[in-house]
């Protein structure tokens, strides 16, 4: 078992993140619960019906509020459908929220948990790739709202993240996908060995093998960015390579998340080709990689104009001017401001090079 410490400061905080297989009944141990007034748990229906003797010891005496699993739920009616559930169970600020699913699940759950009573605290059990490597990392909460991803949230660290192995056992290819895009986006575009170690393996990742490892190289790595730039004032903003395109992308086409970002990545490629000096050969380096994980992309579905209008809602937009995180090489970022003309021309030329 792994553990990685992600801190905070005002209120200082430290959350210890737990990676492993079987890991979840030592990392919840019986005594944890005994200091709250009481526990309640937020659970993913398809992760409870499939995982209920594993989470039977975590969940005894918890009431749990199965949450229906997919995007379109992250909703401000379900935000206050939780609140509710809540209230209705006389939680109060000494109770402890559980959340137990992928992203979906633990962004609610933890917004939920940010403004009930002003707090409450909260556990994270992610149950995802993409929730393991990403979501439940780092303390931000979310949900959607009039079309736009995350754009109400907060920043709430748990008190505790266990990332066990088992629940990735039973995760569709689809879902492994969306995580593994992830993990690219962040060691193409911070981290030169992870992305050479990893971008030799990702045929074998997609099947199931060696994601152990990868979660901890990932987490490591997330961990060391957040402890650096908390609030995302600068070096956090490495992890939205990717996603200014893609969330635009996402959200007009209602594509997976992962196929989404990979996308938004190649736009991003293409754009350090032209405005930075990323060289061909780098490009296509990362760009196979991508496309190695996802190589199909309706982009018929949508013009540069609709993504452009998107995107200039997008909380990453300051003012504007649209900042995209670009890579020059391997493991190295800079942030530059785009035009819609340098963007439509990245556009297009992206779709003529994947297709080629
Ligand atoms: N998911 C991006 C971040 O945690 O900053």
């Amino acid at each position: 078992m792994k553990k990685f410490v992600c801190r905070f400061p005002q209120p200082a905080t430290s959350t210890p993140i737990y990676c492993g297989s079987d890991i979840l009944h030592q990392c919840l141990p019986a005594d944890l619960y005994g200091k709250y007034s009481s526990v309640l748990a937020v659970v993913d229906e398809t992760v409870y019906r499939l995982h209920r003797l594993l989470l039977s010891s975590t969940l005894s005496g918890v009431r749990v509020y199965r949450f229906p699993s997919g995007e379109r739920y992250k909703t401000h009616r379900q935000l206050f459908a939780l609140l509710e559930w809540l209230m209705s169970n006389q939680a109060d600020r000494r109770s402890l929220l559980i959340a137990i699913g992928g992203g979906v699940v633990t962004d609610i759950t933890g917004l939920a948990a940010s403004c009930y009573m002003r707090g409450i605290d909260t556990i994270l059990i992610p149950t995802t790739l993409l929730g393991q490597i990403d979501a439940a990392i780092g303390g931000k909460t979310a949900i959607n709202y009039k079309g736009i991803k995350n754009i109400i949230g907060s920043f709430h660290p748990p008190r505790l993240v266990v990332c066990d192995q088992h629940f990735l056992e039973t995760l569709p290819r689809r879902s492994i996908k969306d995580g593994l895009v992830e993990a690219v986006k962040l060691f193409a575009a911070y981290d030169a060995e992870s992305f050479a170690r990893y971008s030799a393996r990702i045929a074998g990742l997609i099947k199931g093998e060696g994601l152990e490892t990868l979660v901890a190289d990932a987490v490591r790595l997330k961990v060391e960015i957040v402890n650096r730039d908390p609030w995302e004032q600068g070096l956090r903003r490495v992890l939205n390579f990717g996603h200014t395109t893609g969330h635009a992308y996402e959200t007009l086409t209602c594509s997976s998340h992962g196929r989404a970002i990979a996308l938004g990545m190649l736009v991003a490629l293409r754009l350090s080709r032209l405005h930075l000096d990323l060289s061909a050969a780098d490009h296509d380096k990362i760009g196979e990689a991508i496309l190695s994980i996802y190589r199909r992309y309706n982009t018929n579905r949508v013009t540069p104009q609709t993504l452009w209008q998107k995107i200039k809602h997008d909380k990453k937009c300051v003012g504007r001017e649209i900042s995209y995180i670009l890579v020059d090489k391997p493991g190295s970022y800079r942030e530059k401001p785009i035009t819609y003309q340098q963007f439509k021309r990245a556009w297009y030329d992206t779709r003529e090079w994947y297709s080629r």
